[in-house]
This record gives structure tokens, sequence and C-alpha cells, in this order.
């Protein structure tokens, strides 16, 4: 595939086909992650793989309750939640939050060294460590596009991080962005409508 068509492909997938996927397709994925940029030149990134799916159950269980289509509905509701593509994807998105972890081929937690708090930053650059691991997931993402593999990106709750830290014996200093679940779509896999946007009516030429 060629990059740009790669990075047009890309999009969220949270059913996957059974088809597995191989440590080796893993391994091409996280070395197109370590190609991404890094704010200290270090690329301080680790990424533990969550393989054995009963272990995987029982710790899922422990921080993930997800809800219903009707109590999402609640959810978006509650926080006022308008545009009506917006709130479809995450009806869509919300039910399907322990399922795409559970059934995902593989399952990342990346991780990256914070010099301290993510939350308290006192100036941007604070936040340079948790920008570059993105870069790399986005890699990642693009890189798995190009392949044939989707998946879905998980913002943890404080406790839900707090308890998985714990039980995979994450070192002290390291944070864990997100939930990284990728594989083969599933046949009936669903993909969210996209708002369209005109690049160029985001584009201000010398003032905004
Ligand atoms: C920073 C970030 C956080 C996200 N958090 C979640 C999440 O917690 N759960 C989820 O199912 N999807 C999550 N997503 C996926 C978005 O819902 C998805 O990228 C968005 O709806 C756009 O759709 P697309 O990826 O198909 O283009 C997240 C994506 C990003 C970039």
């Amino acid at each position: 595939m060629e990059t740009l068509e790669a990075i047009a492909s890309r999009q969220t997938i949270r059913q996957f086909d059974d088809r597995p996927v191989s440590q080796e397709e893993v391994a091409i994925l996280i070395r197109a992650g370590f190609a991404a940029p890094s704010n200290n030149h270090l690329r301080q990134w680790h990424f533990l793989s969550l393989v054995d799916l009963d272990r995987r159950r029982q710790l899922l269980d422990q921080v993930i309750h997800p809800l219903d289509r009707k109590g999402s509905q609640k959810v978006i509701d509650n926080w006022g939640m308008q545009d009506a593509t917006q709130r479809e994807m995450y009806l869509d998105a919300i039910p399907l939050q322990y399922s795409m972890l559970l059934s995902a081929p593989v399952l990342l937690i990346p991780l990256f060294d914070q010099l301290g708090s993510v939350l308290h930053p006192e100036t941007l650059s604070g936040l340079n460590a948790f920008a570059s691991i993105w870069c790399c997931i986005e890699n990642i993402l693009i890189a798995a596009a190009d392949q044939g593999l989707f998946g879905v990106t998980r913002i943890p709750f404080p406790e839900e991080s707090k308890i998985v830290k714990e039980a995979l014996h994450i070192p002290a200093t390291f944070e864990f962005p997100c939930w990284l679940a990728l594989g083969y779509p599933a046949p009936q896999a669903r993909r969210a409508q996209q708002i369209a946007i005109d690049p160029l009516s985001r584009l201000h030429i010398d003032v905004w």
C-alpha cells in the first residue's frame, strides 16, 4: 500500500476476526512505532502484549464493566452530546469496550517513561513524553492498516490504570496512555461514519 493510502484506510475497528496475528507481524508494527519522533531522542517505550486469554479476561473483569446501548445513551445524554454522527459512534463504541479488548488477537499496553506527573505538567514540554508515545501509537496504527490490520485505542480510567499497573508489575515511572487492540476485522465489523472535513476550510493563510 502507498503511504497516503494506508493513512486514509486506517479506521477504528472494535470487532475482530479469529485469524491470529503472529509475533513477527507484531514486531513489524512495533518497529514502525519506533520510527516515530521522540522528544528526548531516547524512545523510552515498552509494550506489554497480553497473550494469555485467561489472564487477560481476569484482568478485564476487574476493570471494565461495559454498559448496554440504553446505559450508553444515558451517559451521552448526560454529556449533552448533540451531533448525531458523534452520538452514533459513542452508542456503538461504549457497549464494545470489554469485548473489543478480550477478543482482539493482539492486545498491547504501550508504556512510556514519565518524569514527573503527566496530569499536572508545569509547561507544555512536561507533556512531551506523552505526546511522543502517541506519535508511536499512530505509526503503529498506520503500519497495521498497511498490513490489513485494524484496531482501537482505549483510554484507561484512573482506577483502571492503577489496577493494571499493579497486576502487570509495570515499573512505577512508566505510564500507560491507552490499551491498543489490533487484529483483522470481523466480516460484520462496524465502522463509524466519518464527519467530512474540507482541509482547506481548516487552513488559515498568514492570519486566522
Ligand atoms: C486519544 C484517543 C482516545 C480514544 N479513546 C477511545 C476509547 O476509550 N474507546 C474507544 O472505543 N475508542 C477510542 N478512541 C477511538 C475513537 O473513537 C476513534 O478514533 C474516532 O471515533 C474516529 O474514528 P476512526 O478512528 O474510525 O477514524 C480514541 C481515539 C483517540 C485518538
